[in-house]
């Protein structure tokens, strides 16, 4: 049964299995992935018959490795402090192995040493390859597995699987995801490869469907009769940290807006799906990408908006801007800001205006869509100089997840006076408990074969096809004034520029 139409997870059979993580020393393996793996098993969502066995190049013994996967998942874990009880078990299923990405002896020895796992905890030979390294290295890393019988043909081995997660970004324009994925066929299968993508992990974002799809109500209104536009918003209060040298080369398109904006809105605007097979959702979202109105290079600035972070003060703290941040160039032109008009020119949003901006060093973490409905045919109750506020669908993916729904509604008095109010729902007061982190979920789809939240190779081309180009462009134009825009602020002035000469507004978080 697929995992949206049934009722919990734990109705799922899941197959022993052995993850190996390469990068285990790693920064995502750490914060993210171990803390992740041991809520599965906390939860008893993960067999008895699983191992996870860390792959870097940094000497280590298992019980090192151990020792310090324990203190991270007492750091990040979102259930702390660690139970010993259960970590007294679970520490006897993590394994360490040492080996350069390029070293085939380290495939072999790797081999011998999953095939010890195997009959020792009865893994059954099943694997699934978690690559939390530099994408440079996916191929060598693909091409060893293939090369030492890690990877299983798909087509002649019907006992065992194997399955390769891959974290983002795939690719760095349209040119370099084709042959990305041209190298990594020569090994794999696509129904093998698991693009990862955070976003579509977290549970907002898969409610989505369920919102759409589940309720006449909203199904009823979602498109460009009743719709007057849709505003999605990704903001982070945060700098690029410690990595520096990661957005020199990437910046804020290639980041985010490329893979999770581009996902949320491929969700938000899809028609509903025939089924809710993989392929089915894929499909549809596909569909999407694709009617996006390519933009109009020669008057780019009027609908995209690129923006850099100066100095300035985030929640009451000073900080530095983009150019003085280590590893960063200190003339950058990476942009960590972008503002966007976009057209999707099919039946159900023909000239509707989506508007999507996100940025680092914004006042605050925010993640949400906004849904902007038309006015009433007739406007009844007008005062002069006052209009009514329109009706506003919030669903906020983080934090303080949930959704909210601003309506007009008349003052208790002799007067008829009008005024919006908002109902609000909220995942966590409602449910008792916090949403399971994004990670959890999706490495339980891959052992679990369903890649229905993972990005298909169709979706990563198509909205590589719209935004490459913007890229190119970007590269060979002179690029705005930067920074444009200071810390703590909501970005450059021509991102509200561009909403004003459109007659609206970014709504306010
Ligand atoms: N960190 C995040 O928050 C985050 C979020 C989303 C996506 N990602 C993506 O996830 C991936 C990993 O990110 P990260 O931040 O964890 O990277 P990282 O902290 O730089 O870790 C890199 C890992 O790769 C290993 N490694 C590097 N070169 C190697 C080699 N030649 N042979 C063997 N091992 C080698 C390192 O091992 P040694 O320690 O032994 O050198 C380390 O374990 C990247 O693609 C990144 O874009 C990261």
């Amino acid at each position: 049964m697929h995992p949206l139409e049934e009722p919990g997870l734990s109705t799922r059979f899941i197959d022993p299995c052995i993850l190996v993580i390469f990068g285990a020393t790693g920064d995502l393996t750490a914060r993210k992935l171990l803390p992740a793996i041991y809520n599965l098993a906390r939860e008893g969502q993960l067999p008895p018959q699983f191992a996870c066995v860390g792959f870097a190049r940094r000497p280590k013994t298992h019980e090192q490795f151990r020792a310090e996967m324990k203190e991270a998942i007492n750091t990040f874990s979102r259930v702390r402090p660690i139970d010993e009880s259960l970590w007294a078990t679970f520490q006897n299923q993590l394994f360490y192995h040492t080996s350069e990405f390029h070293d085939g002896a380290g495939y072999d020895s790797l081999h011998r040493f999953l095939a010890e796992i195997d009959t020792r905890l009865g893994t059954k030979g099943n694997r699934v390859f978690y690559l939390s390294t530099q994408p440079s290295f996916f191929p060598l890393i693909c091409e060893n597995l293939y090369k030492s019988k890690l990877i299983y043909d798909a087509e002649k081995t019907k006992d065992r699987w194997s399955r390769i997660i891959i974290e983002k970004p795939f690719g760095h324009d349209i040119k370099s995801a084709h042959a990305l994925q041209n190298e990594l066929l020569q090994f794999l299968r696509e129904d093998q490869i698991f693009r990862i993508d955070h976003y579509l992990g977290k549970e907002t974002v898969q409610n989505l469907l369920v919102f759409r799809f589940a309720n006449s109500l909203f199904e009823s209104l979602w498109n460009s009769r009743y719709i007057d536009h849709i505003q999605i918003t990704v903001a982070e209060d945060i700098g690029i940290g410690t990595r520096g040298a990661f957005w020199e080369e990437a910046g804020f398109l290639r980041d985010i807006l490329q893979n999770h904006m581009m996902q949320i809105l491929s969700l938000v605007a899809m028609e509903p799906p025939v089924n809710l097979s993989a392929s089915a959702i894929h499909d549809e979202k596909v569909k999407v990408l694709q009617a996006i109105r390519p933009f109009d290079l020669q008057k780019l600035n009027d609908s995209f908006i690129r923006g850099q972070y100066g100095s300035g003060y985030v929640n009451g703290e000073p900080v530095i801007g983009y150019r003085q941040e280590k590893n960063v160039n200190p003339l950058s032109s990476v942009e960590t800001y972008v503002a966007l008009r976009l057209y999707i020119d099919n039946w159900r949003w023909a000239g509707t205006p989506f508007y999507l901006r996100g940025g680092k060093r914004l006042p605050k973490r925010a993640t949400e869509i906004s849904v902007f409905f038309k006015d009433p045919p007739y406007v009844l109750f007008q005062h002069p100089g006052k209009t009514n506020a329109p009706n506003v669908l919030t669903i906020r993916i983080q934090p303080d997840e949930g959704t909210s729904l601003k309506i007009n509604c008349k003052v208790p008095g002799t007067n008829t006076i009008i005024q919006p109010v908002k109902m609000n729902f909220r995942y966590g007061k409602y449910f008792g408990m916090a949403p399971p982190e994004a990670y959890e979920r999706l490495i339980l789809d891959c052992i679990l074969g369903d890649n229905t939240l993972f990005a298909r190779e169709d979706e990563v081309f198509n909205s590589w096809k719209l935004l490459s180009p913007v890229l190119e462009h970007w590269a060979s134009n002179p690029t705005p004034d930067l920074p444009n825009y200071a810390s703590g602020s909501w970005g450059p002035q021509e991102a509200e520029e561009m909403l004003a000469k459109d007659g609206r507004k970014w709504r306010l978080l």
